[in-house]
């Protein structure tokens, strides 16, 4: 069982990141195997449009993401952590998620159905300062069309809301406790 837990946060231990590694800190319990990746760490430029994957399936920028687009296509979980920025997921998070335009493209234009034999799970963590109700609409929009643009299926989603300060997330009651009890269930599947 290979997780890939994706950091979108730009703010390193911030809230984001505490309550993904309680999720890490789950999966690994139950023996999964996971690798943590912090978008912020990686050179990922923009998509440009220039279709060259609307042909060839493969996107025509050298930089990281070459070597990310293996690792979402072999993960047998794929866990997305973004702050809300803006009622959306953050910049670094948005042009990893616009460069999965080469697997839409592979999936729906060349028909590659499916991407892989493996059925890939996908799962939201966010949170934001505000309480509105509509907080997580944009964001889980987002990430959804993404996932189902990998191949991969919408399992699960974390929301907390009224979080802001670095480290607030820890005086959440249940906010770690339920990322944890995550980890364990997607790793257990
Ligand atoms: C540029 C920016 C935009 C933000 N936009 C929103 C927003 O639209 N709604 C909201 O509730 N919080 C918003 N926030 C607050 C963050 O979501 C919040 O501080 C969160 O806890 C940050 O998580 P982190 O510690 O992982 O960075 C914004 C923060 C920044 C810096």
């Amino acid at each position: 069982m290979k997780v890939l837990a994706i950091l979108g946060s730009p703010r390193r231990e911030g809230n984001t990141e505490i309550l993904l590694d309680a999720l890490i800190c789950g999966a690994k319990e139950q023996g999964g195997e996971v690798e943590k990746l912090v978008l912020c760490d990686y050179n990922i430029s923009p998509c440009i449009e220039c279709e060259t994957c609307s042909s060839t399936g493969e996107c025509a920028i050298a930089d990281d993401m070459q070597e990310i687009y293996l690792k979402l296509l072999t993960a047998d979980a794929i866990v997305i952590a973004s702050p809300i920025f803006f009622y959306s997921v953050t910049a670094v998070t948005k042009a990893f998620i616009d460069r999965g335009q080469a697997l839409w493209a592979r999936k729906y234009l060349l028909r590659q159905n499916p991407l892989t034999k493996k059925i890939r799970r996908g799962y939201f963590l966010s949170l934001g300062a505000t309480k509105g109700k509509q907080l997580f609409e944009g964001a889980k929009l987002t990430i959804k069309y993404f996932f189902d643009a990998i191949d991969a299926r919408y399992c699960g989603e974390l929301f907390f809301r009224g979080i802001e300060g670095k480290g607030d997330i820890k005086n959440h009651p249940g906010a770690l406790q339920e990322a944890m009890e995550l980890g364990r269930k997607l790793t257990a599947l």
